[in-house]
């Protein structure tokens, strides 16, 4: 065979492969007998040896994974990859589909969807071709995994149209590979993943795609990222068929639902088969199906108000606690803990159960020795639900709440309408050591690499006392410390000088100024552009910028009042750590056009722009885009067909612009 005629053959085989690969992977229906499969691909893996520049990027033979990589890029969403928020149980439920209706009005449909328990994922295809797939990240910013993803048979690497977009899905480990790669690592003496959704994310992890390749991953795409009007969509259930002709994996058992009762009915039945299925869930999903109705109720900063996930009820189980442990956190408060013998609940292993306060234990009246129910809540931190006091054999201990700091020893004090003890030793080594650890954490400064156990180190050894210190680390320095090898070593160097032009936001997230979350450092960030402005901001300044409150600013000037405060920043600034914002910033003056500082409401069809260009066009120009006409509205945007909404706004008397009027402004 010549390679013209090789060229021929191996594109053939090329697509008859993928086909063959789909109705297999993602249909779940062979088409033809794997002998019939393993011998076509072993005739293209013979004719990609002779002729290795016929292998192509998106060949199934390009599966197993390639070379491993040193590092994940970090890569920017287009659009942020939002999370959900959650209902818990038939009232939740009831008043979220209230809330739809008021807002979108009264002929909905809703598309419940199985929550998937995986990893969030976005994958980009241009001209057909899958070109990266990217973790979520914090939302915004996520890491390529492209290499690990190509590994994944159901991620198709070639579509079957040659569109450009983005889709955006649940990585998966199903059950049956979890227990199976659990048994072996076993056996191999290996650290066991607690759960199917540690072993996926752990999977995609690895730097060697090779190991990815051995997982068995799976996805279900669950959406577009992006605008699906501009592939002429107009509802959610019509894009997952147009991305299942595609190629793509969706979850068929979705469910198109025309009545709240309807959704309670799909909940009832995923409630009691869950258990039947080959993968695990941990809710489900609802979602309006309509795009128009979906653009009228927008969004919330953190997630849609058209969508929402009901949390299946947390599972409890019973355990013994063998010991309450106290430990001081970042602001000193002292919460006790209770160390239980371990117990498997919702599928992962539990040894630690918060107690929260000295209140709730005395109130639940919780003894050491005490046969307990756990539970884990919004399945992250377990939590001791009750004793079982019947089953009391006399030997329990009734718990105490020391009189000192178990870890500086200072007298615990606490404070008037808190339930909590607190140390209020600045000095105290427990607190100093929380706080440099919350510095370091992936929401503040991102250090990669310095740990809780490296910073305890740091701080035991005498060679840091507080987050400045961290920027004088030397290698030799590090070199010396337990299990800290050459390589640890210059990465953590790497890592701690990269942190240095963090832009403010994270720097004063991680100072862990009390109020001061991630949002409040953002928008103080955004407003002030610098430390050195935010430190001489007087209260009355504060209070006066929209979202922070009178907490907020008085512990902001509380803080940086003080001398020792000021020392830090100068210690800072002159390790060259960056001090001012470097985010992308949108910042108007109100007054400079239309629509600055304003509050609009979009209703109604528009004919020449779609609400999400509409939207993002508005909030450019400084404007506030909001689902619901109140009286704080300043203008109403109605386009076509428009209801509720512009009956509203006439009554308040609430200024309202046609389409035109608003492609006039913007374009002014
Ligand atoms: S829709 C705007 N559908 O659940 C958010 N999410 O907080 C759109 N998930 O991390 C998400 N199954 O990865 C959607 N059928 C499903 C899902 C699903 C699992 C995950 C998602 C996200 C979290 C929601």
């Amino acid at each position: 065979m010549d390679r013209i005629q090789a060229e021929q053959r191996v594109t053939e085989l090329n697509e008859q492969l993928r086909g063959y690969g789909h109705a297999y992977y993602v249909l779940d229906k062979p088409a033809v007998p794997d002998s019939v499969y393993d011998q076509l691909m072993n005739e293209l893996i013979e004719l990609e040896t002779l002729y290795p520049d016929l292998i192509f990027p998106d060949s199934p033979t390009q599966r197993v994974g390639g070379t491993p990589i040193s590092n994940f890029d970090k890569v920017t969403h287009a659009l942020p990859m939002l999370s959900l928020s959650n209902v818990f149980n038939e009232e939740d439920i009831r008043d979220f589909d209230r809330r739809v209706r008021s807002g979108a009005g009264d002929n909905i449909e809703y598309v419940c969807e199985l929550k998937i328990d995986g990893l969030a994922v976005s994958l980009i295809y241009e001209n057909g071709q899958f070109i990266r797939g990217a973790t979520r990240g914090d939302g915004r910013v996520g890491e390529d995994i492209t290499v690990n993803l190509r590994t994944v048979r159901t991620i198709p690497l070639k579509l079957r149209k040659s569109e450009s977009l983005e889709v955006r899905g649940e990585v998966f480990m199903p059950k049956k590979s979890f227990h199976a790669l659990n048994a072996e690592r076993g056996e191999r003496g290996e650290e066991l993943f607690a759960n199917p959704r540690n072993a996926a994310a752990g999977s995609l992890r690895q730097l060697d795609p090779k190991i990815a390749a051995s997982r068995n991953l799976d996805v279900f795409i669950y959406g577009i990222g992006g605008d699906a009007e501009s592939h002429g969509l107009s509802e959610h259930e019509e894009t997952l068929q147009f991305i299942e002709a595609l190629g793509f994996k969706t979850n068929n058992e979705r469910q198109v639902c025309r009545s709240v009762e309807e959704v309670l009915a799909y909940i009832e039945k995923w409630t009691e088969q869950r258990a039947d299925l080959s993968y695990e869930i941990d809710g489900i999903v609802i979602k309006v199906n309509r795009y128009l109705q979906q653009q009228e109720l927008g969004f919330t900063a953190k997630s849609p108000k058209w969508a929402t996930a009901y949390k299946f009820p947390a599972e409890e189980v019973m355990t013994t606690v063998r010991d309450i442990e106290l430990s001081v956190g970042r602001t000193g408060v002292v919460t006790p803990t209770a160390i239980l013998d371990p117990v498997s609940v919702a599928g992962t292993t539990v040894q630690r159960a918060s107690l929260h306060n000295e209140d709730l234990i005395r109130e639940k009246d919780i003894r050491i020795g005490d046969k307990v129910i756990i539970r884990k809540a919004g399945d992250i931190i377990p939590e001791v639900v009750s004793a079982l006091v019947e089953q009391r054999t006399g030997d329990e201990l009734p718990f105490e709440m020391p009189e000192n700091c178990p870890a500086c020893g200072s007298e615990l004090i606490r404070i008037e309408g808190e339930v909590a003890l607190r140390c209020v030793n600045p000095q105290c080594p427990a607190q100093i050591t929380e706080g440099l650890i919350h510095f370091v954490s992936r929401n503040a400064m991102n250090i990669e690499g310095l740990g809780e156990k490296v910073i305890e180190q740091l701080y035991r050894e005498g060679l840091i006392a507080d987050i400045s210190d961290i920027y004088k680390l030397t290698k030799e320095q590090l070199l010396n410390l337990d299990r800290m090898g050459e390589k640890s070593a210059s990465n953590l160097i790497a890592a701690i000088d990269a942190s240095r032009s963090n832009s403010m936001e994270r720097l004063l997230f991680g100072l862990g100024i009390r109020h001061v979350g991630e949002r409040g450092a953002r928008i103080l960030s955004e407003h002030f552009g610098s430390i050195e402005k935010l430190m001489t901001a007087t209260f009355d300044e504060l209070i006066n910028i929209h979202e922070i409150g009178g907490k907020m600013a008085d512990s902001i000037v509380a803080y940086f009042e003080t001398e020792e405060v000021q020392q830090l920043m100068q210690r800072l600034a002159e390790a060259n750590v960056n001090l001012t914002y470097t985010g992308t910033r949108v910042r108007v003056e109100e007054g400079a056009n239309a629509f600055a500082g304003k509050k609009i409401v979009l209703t109604g069809k528009l004919e020449k722009l779609t609400r999400g260009e509409a939207q993002s066009q508005i909030e450019a120009l400084g404007g506030k885009v909001s689902g619901s006409v109140s009286k704080k509205t300043d203008l109403v945007i109605a386009g076509e067909e428009a209801g509720s909404k512009l009956a509203k706004a006439l009554e308040l008397k609430v200024d309202v612009w046609n389409e035109e009027r608003l492609i006039e402004e913007l374009s002014k």
